[in-house]
């Protein structure tokens, strides 16, 4: 790869160790995807997780020195004065997470803990090239505002937060952003809850390409934001188009580049309901509910808080979100409804960290297949569901 003098001065070690090491990894993969020299990105977000790995890498940059160019926004991890209200924390679990949180601050980042930064904090403008971590995010980022992003590590994200740069490859040029795959999509989408089984179904249709929608209109931001992140989870898709509505796809012509689409697939309500059949596990007894994969908008809350509104919830309900959501809700008095039905809105937390274990063998309601899809390796089952039908089900007990 070409660097230039400062990129150099990075890999030859003149900034310190651990910048160093971000530098050696960055050229190593732009080497890998033939990329012929780095770019500046303007923003990045890293998708803390808490777990080993994470925090051996993170620590190992700190203690190289390294300081973050572009603070980068950060994922959830979980919030320990929240969760000691709600369950016991194990002594190794608080120290991974005090641990993560210390080397975070340290390396200089925003300490958001959120993963949909993209509606909050870290909105990047058409055309911006980033380097976004965190399977909603990218898809998010690269779809609806148009700016650019490969399918980054939490790893490959923090470098880029070093560096101030990235390698020039990918979905960062304009002919790797090209579609791939018609989807005329002929199911009703009636609700948000449906782009989450179409983000699922979709990569099962066409494979890991570029798919572009036709036929869906208007989607709301939590519709996209299911989308992007059930796409990427079934199937590494880091960019959509939706025709007349993303900005790369004002036509089907802008969407493929001029070319006509060499396959073209179709969704059908029928389609949808087998994935639905095919995700969930059956109906009955539920021991809880959880929803916030990704963290649920004020908007969602809000839907929660009049369905519960004056009654008395049967099984425990939780809510993952923002701080700035969770403090929106407190503001807005949907935080007093639900606490009073007996459910718990908690900032900052993730459901794929260990301060969930109380509900390990257990089988809840979500609305989310990622949340889902995580957790069974935790010995938690879920039948996933739509929204309100999931709230009225913690209302009774049982789906
Ligand atoms: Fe967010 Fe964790 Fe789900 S990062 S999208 S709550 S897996």
């Amino acid at each position: 790869m070409k660097l230039n003098e400062e990129e150099q001065a990075m890999l030859d070690g003149k900034y310190g160790k651990g910048t160093q090491l971000a530098m050696k990894i960055q050229v190593a993969v732009g080497e890998a995807f033939d990329a012929p020299y780095m770019v500046p990105v303007t923003r990045t977000h890293v998708a803390l997780s808490n777990q080993e790995a994470d925090l051996w890498f993170v620590e190992k940059l700190v203690a190289g020195g390294a300081v973050c160019k572009i603070p980068p926004t950060v994922n959830p991890s979980f919030n320990l004065e929240q969760f000691k209200c709600i369950t016991n924390i194990e002594p190794e679990d608080e120290d991974i997470v005090k641990r993560t949180h210390e080397a975070y601050k340290k390396i200089g980042a925003i300490l958001t803990y959120n993963c949909t930064p993209y509606l909050e904090k870290n909105v990047p403008r058409f055309g911006e090239i980033t380097s976004f971590s965190e399977s909603s995010a990218t898809p998010f980022i690269n779809s609806v505002y148009g700016a650019r992003t490969n399918r980054e590590a939490a790893q490959s994200a923090l470098c880029a937060a070093v560096t101030g740069v990235t390698p020039y490859y990918g979905y960062l040029l304009d002919e790797n952003r090209k579609g791939e795959v018609l989807v005329n999509v002929e199911a009703d989408m009636k609700t948000d809850f449906d782009y989450q089984m179409l983000g699922y179904f979709t990569p099962q249709k066409t494979g890991f390409k570029i798919p572009v929608f036709n036929g869906l209109k208007n989607p709301s931001k939590e519709a996209l934001m299911n989308l992007g992140a059930q796409l990427n989870t079934g199937g590494n898709v880091a960019i959509y188009h939706i025709v007349g509505f993303t900005p790369e796809a004002k036509t089907i012509e802008d969407a493929f580049h001029g070319e006509t689409p060499k396959e073209i697939v179709t969704i059908t309500n029928e389609d949808l309901a087998k994935m639905r059949a095919d995700l969930t596990d059956p109906g009955g007894k539920i021991d809880f509910a959880l929803f916030g994969c990704p963290h649920f908008t004020i908007d969602q809350i809000k839907t929660v808080a009049d369905i519960v509104e004056g009654k008395k919830l049967a099984v425990p309900l939780f809510i993952m979100t923002s701080s700035l959501s969770r403090n929106l809700s407190m503001q807005m008095g949907f935080y007093e409804i639900i606490k009073a039905a007996g459910g718990e809105i908690v900032a900052d937390t993730c459901m794929d960290q260990p301060c969930w274990k109380f509900l390990y063998g257990k089988k809840g309601v979500t609305d989310s297949p990622k949340c889902a899809y995580y957790t069974k390796r935790r010995d938690m089952q879920f039948v996933i569901s739509e929204l309100t039908q999931c709230v009225e089900s913690a209302l009774k007990g049982e789906i």
